[in-house]
């Protein structure tokens, strides 16, 4: 699916690269003409209440906040009272197509940088106070209208002790009342607060930007089954030493040797990338197909009608690998642009020219819940 052309008020992908990405606020007014949300509040909160999904309440008594997370049962989110209150659920794309379909309008950003959309819904006043977040995000408004006010003021402290994150000093800078289309980017740690002015919903398009020190924990994890390291600690020509209790010089040179041994190269931090990018988060389930098509009748529905990705499957690629829901896969050559085209689009209209390895591979990921003929 194309960008709408007004998604970007007027300026064209590049030209918000270049001057926004990363850099500064953009409000757009009517980004997506005529959107005024894909579910209504009573469907927010039914997903809320559903099992394997994310979801927080943040309720404010007397200016203070509190945070309940899911599993939530409808009671909770009923009879709130007079208090102000926001529920905020994420990854609705991974249970409403129509939510999946409007993050495509996003694909000008690459798919290794989306994290996912998240929806809130708040009555007139709610909202989870000023705050800033470590990602980029759009915030679609849905129905309703909510006042956005936003600060570029480089003080993050927060209030100490409080349940959620929230700066002790918010100096607003700008605000706008957005209505239903109308979008507003913030970069990463750019301050921002959200009032709801009615009954209201916001629509967040995050892309996640890892700390170099997650990414590197997380390598060392992902090469941990992978090094190969010969040998073991052997000592012959041992000497006696005066103090037994200390690591000698030629124990710590000899395990230097061995350590040096471990290495790794472009290829093992790509597939890193791919297998952690694409891994889903904890709570994340696929569904087995339920029933079962036999590898024929599977082979010819995708010959048919294609093959789709499921909702929560996230799929990625780079120079002949495939990467799905944390998993690597190494393609042949004329497999891996047919498989590329499933990740860039997530899905294939036919799938007329496999290999049998490649048709082999999708019963499997059909098996396992990440794909579906369509
Ligand atoms: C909201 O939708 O209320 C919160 C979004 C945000 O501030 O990140
Ligand atoms: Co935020």
């Amino acid at each position: 699916m194309k960008s709408k052309p007004s998604l970007l008020g007027g300026l064209t992908v590049n030209e918000f690269l270049r001057d926004y990405w990363q850099k500064k606020p953009l409000l757009i007014r009517q980004a997506f003409p005529k959107f005024n949300g894909l579910i209504d509040p009573q469907q927010l909160i039914a997903l809320a209440c559903t099992e394997d999904v994310q979801a927080r309440l943040v309720t404010q008594r007397r200016g203070k906040f509190e945070l309940q997370q899911a599993p939530f049962e409808p009671e909770d989110l009923e009879n709130l009272g007079k208090i102000k209150w926001t529920v905020l659920v994420q990854g609705v794309n991974h249970h409403i197509p129509e939510a999946a379909a409007l993050l495509k309008h996003f694909a000008f950003i690459p798919h290794a940088r989306l994290d996912d959309l998240m929806v809130s819904y708040a009555p007139k006043g709610g909202g989870v106070g000023p705050h800033f977040d470590s990602y980029d995000v759009f915030l679609l408004q849905g129905y309703g209208h909510r006042r956005w006010q936003i600060s570029t003021q480089a003080d993050r402290s927060l209030i100490a002790g409080a349940p959620l994150r929230i700066l002790r000093d918010f100096k607003v800078e700008q605000e706008w009342v957005l209505k239903p289309g109308d979008m507003l980017y913030l970069p990463p740690h750019c301050a921002h607060n959200g009032i709801a002015e009615d009954d209201c919903m916001t629509y967040s398009i995050g892309f996640r930007t890892p700390a170099y020190q997650e990414l590197a924990e997380q390598f060392l994890v992902y090469l941990q089954d992978r090094i190969d390291v010969d040998g073991m600690y052997a000592d012959p020509d041992l000497k006696t030493q005066k103090h037994p209790s200390e690591i000698s010089a030629a124990m710590l040179h000899q395990t230097e040797q061995a350590i040096k041994q471990v290495r790794w190269d472009k290829e093992d931090i790509a597939n890193f990338l791919g297998c952690y990018l694409s891994e889903p988060k904890t709570h994340i389930f696929f569904d087995a197909p339920e029933p079962v098509l036999s590898p024929a009748k599977f082979k010819q529905a995708i010959q048919k009608l294609g093959v789709r990705l499921a909702l929560k499957s996230q799929m990625l690629c780079h120079d002949g690998w495939i990467f799905i829901n944390g998993e690597e896969h190494r393609v042949n050559q004329r497999d891996y642009p047919v498989l590329r085209s499933l990740a860039d689009e997530r899905e294939l209209p036919t799938v007329k020219d496999g290999s049998i390895e490649l048709i082999e591979l999708l019963y499997q990921w059909y098996l396992d819940g990440y794909i579906s003929p369509i």
